[in-house]
């Protein structure tokens, strides 16, 4: 089935091109790109929806506008532009591959180069220097995988997304074309997010439609097969402890790999209280959040603070420096939540 597709790669791309440019969604990283702009949405846009990201790009683009004022920034102030959207690494990789980048001396252009800089993977590197250079590199992620699947009716099982996406590269790069490469990555993006839905497809509308053998089965939702994946369920509890008009909130430690310097409501191990009680005090909140692979139940229990000193990491934070702070993007919610149902009484 590829072999006939890459036969026909030109009709292919032509077709694909001419309905981007026709339809493509106005994004802000499409209308002028600058090699800035795209860097940084394409981080953004690693784990987090196209509509999520855009008021994060606006707001970061309007304080840091460029390599170096983002180079110069002090990492409290990017974490804070980065509140909400998760994945906090992705800042602090963003933030680091800013000074690096401000400190070349001269513009490296090819997807090898780019590789080397912090969060930046095979398909970071291939969008931003395909967008931004017409680098010969194919991005490939989970809706490409599903675009290629459906187009060869591959009836491959895959165990997971990584392992799919290393099988498709060799044709997402066969049908690259070699003169417009970003477009040709954004529409193939494009196309994944507004027309080949993992449920529901609108093929009638596909402008790739005649080249697809999954399609014309018309059983595209059959592909891609990706082995089911697991998730793990875990239960946190979490002490909620007021004193006076202030919260007691953890800040994981610095080198934490996920949380480095972002508070949250603290467990009762690192508030230093005994877990059973904990779970025994008045239930504020239960909550759900989904952490890669790991289903989250969080339940939020008002108890008597820790006595003596405060444990590393802990702080009384004034409800009125609450909004000053870097929250995780669920714990900025539930402490809101608490917060104003607590009003209401
Ligand atoms: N997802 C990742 N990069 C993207 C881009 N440049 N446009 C739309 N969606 C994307």
């Amino acid at each position: 089935m590829a072999g006939h597709l890459i036969a026909r790669r030109t009709e292919f791309q032509r077709a694909l091109l001419a309905w981007y440019r026709a339809h493509a969604r106005p994004l802000p990283w499409r209308a002028a790109p600058s090699l800035y702009q795209t860097v940084v949405s394409e981080f953004m846009l690693q784990q987090t929806q196209v509509k999520t990201v855009l008021p994060y790009l606006a707001r970061w683009l309007a304080e840091l506008p460029d390599f170096a004022a983002l180079a110069a920034a002090p990492e409290s102030r990017v974490l804070k532009l980065w509140e909400g959207l998760g994945y906090y690494s992705r800042a602090r990789n963003l933030h680091r591959l800013a000074r690096e980048v401000a400190a070349w001396p001269e513009l490296r252009r090819t997807p090898e180069a780019w590789r080397e800089l912090p969060g930046v993977g095979p398909y970071t590197a291939a969008a931003i220097t395909s967008i931004s250079f017409g680098a010969p590199a194919a991005c490939v992620d989970g809706n490409v995988v599903r675009i290629l699947a459906r187009l060869t009716a591959d009836a491959a099982e895959f165990r997971d997304s990584a392992s799919a996406g290393k099988a498709f590269t060799p044709l997402a790069e066969a049908l690259l074309p070699a003169d417009q490469p970003g477009d040709h990555n954004q529409a193939m993006m494009e196309l994944g997010a507004t027309v080949c839905f993992r449920q529901k497809p609108l093929c009638l509308t596909c402008p790739v439609q005649t080249f697809c053998a999954a399609g014309r089965a018309g059983n595209p939702e059959d592909f891609p097969r990706l082995a089911a994946k697991k998730m793990e369920q875990r239960a946190v509890t979490r002490a909620w402890c007021e004193r006076g008009e202030a919260l007691l909130l953890h800040r994981a430690a610095g080198d934490a790999r996920r949380l480095a310097d972002i508070h949250e409501l603290p467990t009762p191990e690192q508030a230093g209280l005994d877990p059973a009680a904990v779970a025994q005090g008045k239930l504020l909140a239960k909550k759900r959040r989904g952490i890669t692979r790991f289903q989250i139940t969080e339940s939020i229990h008002a108890v008597p603070p820790p006595r003596g000193r405060l444990r590393a990491g802990l702080a009384w934070v004034p409800f009125a420096d609450l909004a000053a702070l870097t929250l995780s993007g669920p714990h900025r919610r539930w402490v809101g939540e608490i917060l104003a149902a607590r009003a209401k009484r």
